[in-house]
């Protein structure tokens, strides 16, 4: 057969013998398997969240299943819950999931046999983008408490904020919020401070992106840099040892004067680079729960 176009071709011989052999792969399949699939499902746009997890997955030796969203059966009405599903019974062991619902994963976790991680839930969480924010100020500090943390930008979109602020006080930072009029989300119980208090006080200026995208009007951006960024003026009011954090991507010139971006303080790309590590960390320690994490990934990862 060179080209398989319809089942009208194959005679009842051939078709009994495709059969036959997909059944014994199968079986095979169930007795030998030391590959492990990742299932990367973004029904968000992404850049560093997904390929660092591609890059993490691929320095873990793992096999990479990426779904295009937009190309795929989502565009005909398929659900989350039917998507992960079909992963699952096509033989992922492991997914990835951004999605823009705040409690996607409530339902998914307990009907799903394979272990899922947040990769970003609509406005509610994204825990490894916390991780890697924590390793960023463990490295530049050696310790997160008495560390003073200010969240600056649009607090009532932001997954990043509600993340970061409750685990860094966890942690024993002293974490205070900063946001332009509206930007607000009083129901995090934690004080709010000027611009200009944040950045006179920090030991870490966590910003956050302008999520245009949640918002009905952008007509706050022409005066948002003076009225609530970070300028120069600002930054050069900073404290020596002061950092600036941001989980990108930036809208430059607008939370963030363009030209801070790489500043002797920015951390943004070292937080990236913390970003591989801390998914590679999550993966290994949810497939070695989940009991698949084999000699294969170790000798892999040497
Ligand atoms: N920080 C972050 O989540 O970036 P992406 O949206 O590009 O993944």
């Amino acid at each position: 057969m060179r080209h398989f176009i319809s089942v009208n071709q194959l005679s009842v011989k051939e078709i009994h013998s495709l059969l036959d052999t997909a059944e014994s792969l199968r079986n095979e399949n169930k007795k030998v398997n030391d590959q492990i699939f990742a299932a990367n499902l973004f029904f968000e746009p992404s850049t560093r969240t997904k390929m660092s997890f591609i890059v993490a997955q691929r320095k873990l030796g793992l096999e990479v299943l990426d779904l295009h969203e937009d190309i795929s059966s989502t565009r005909k009405g398929e659900t989350l819950y039917d998507t992960a599903k079909t992963f699952e019974s096509i033989g992922a062991n492991l997914l990835i999931v951004r999605h823009h619902a705040d409690t996607w994963f409530e339902d998914l976790q307990d009907q799903i046999s394979i272990p899922i991680i947040n990769g970003g839930a609509g406005k509610a969480e994204h825990p490894t983008q916390c991780l890697l924010d924590l390793l960023t100020l463990y490295q530049e500090f050696g310790r997160l408490r008495g560390l003073n943390v200010v969240i600056v930008g649009d607090i009532k979109h932001s997954r990043v904020a509600r993340s970061n602020a409750n685990a860094l006080k966890r942690l024993g930072a002293k974490v205070s919020l900063c946001a332009a009029p509206g930007f607000e989300d009083h129901s995090l119980d934690f004080p709010y401070i000027t611009i200009d208090e944040a950045t006179k006080k920090c030991d870490a200026l966590m910003l956050l992106r302008i999520q245009h995208e949640r918002h009905t009007t952008n007509s706050f951006i022409d005066d948002y840099l003076k009225n609530y960024g970070l300028t120069k003026e600002r930054e050069k009011r900073m404290q020596k040892h002061a950092i600036i954090l941001h989980p990108a991507p930036i809208n430059r010139g607008v939370e963030i004067d363009s030209d801070l971006v790489e500043c002797e303080r920015s951390r943004i790309f070292k937080q990236m680079n913390n970003g591989v590590f801390i998914r590679m960390a999550i993966m290994i320690e949810l497939l070695q729960e989940w009991g698949l994490l084999n000699e294969n990934i170790i000798e892999k990862r040497e």
